[in-house]
């Protein structure tokens, strides 16, 4: 059987995963900017892994719009981001991310990442420096922060990484599975 681990990464988060498996299921990997779908004929299991952004997926596009030619093939979709793993954080994902008709054929799993301001592309800065700004003027209006927009100021002064390689293990239970 074999396997390919397609990624879109900011700031290295899902690449490391899309690594860790690939290293793990003797896949193939590649960037999705490298890859079009007649490369993917010969895979029996197709892996993409994308970060998370406003709950969107990046390049899941390259999955979804392809879906009708991958599906004698079993299709697994990660994404990465900054929320910590609850089954609520996996159930909105999926609904804004895998139209309803494909729910039954990928399986979809949250892998938590972490979160580099510094290395984000200008434009995420920009976006991120909102919400930032939006969290201090909550907390200026003695509003109580949540645990999550807490660690998530914190973050913008010291990266964080919640990556751990255990984490991949249902991933390829059910790749061999
Ligand atoms: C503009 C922007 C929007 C984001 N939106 C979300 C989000 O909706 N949910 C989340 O958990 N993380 C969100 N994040 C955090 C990233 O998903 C997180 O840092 C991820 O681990 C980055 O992975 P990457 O390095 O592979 O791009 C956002 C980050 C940016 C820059």
């Amino acid at each position: 059987m074999k396997s390919v681990v397609i990624y879109k990464s900011k700031t290295g988060f899902a690449k490391k995963y899309a690594e860790w498996l690939a290293e793990d299921l003797s896949a193939d990997i590649f960037e999705v900017s490298t890859v079009n779908v007649s490369m993917l004929t010969e895979y029996d299991t197709v892996i993409y892994g994308g970060s998370l952004h406003a709950v969107g997926i990046i390049g899941v596009n390259f999955i979804t719009n392809n879906a009708d030619k991958l599906k004698d093939k079993k299709v697994i979709i990660f994404a990465t981001g900054a929320s910590p793993s609850t089954e609520q954080v996996a159930k909105e994902i999926i609904t804004n991310n895998i139209p309803a008709s494909l729910q039954r054929h990928i399986k979809f799993f949250y892998l938590r990442g972490g979160f580099v301001y510094d290395k984000l592309p200008l434009t995420d800065k920009v976006l991120m420096t909102l919400l930032k700004w939006k969290i201090q003027r909550k907390n200026k209006q003695k509003k109580a922060l949540t645990r999550d927009e807490k660690g998530m100021l914190a973050a913008y002064d010291k990266p964080v990484d919640f990556t751990k390689k255990e984490y991949i293990a249902d991933i390829v239970s059910y790749v061999n599975s």
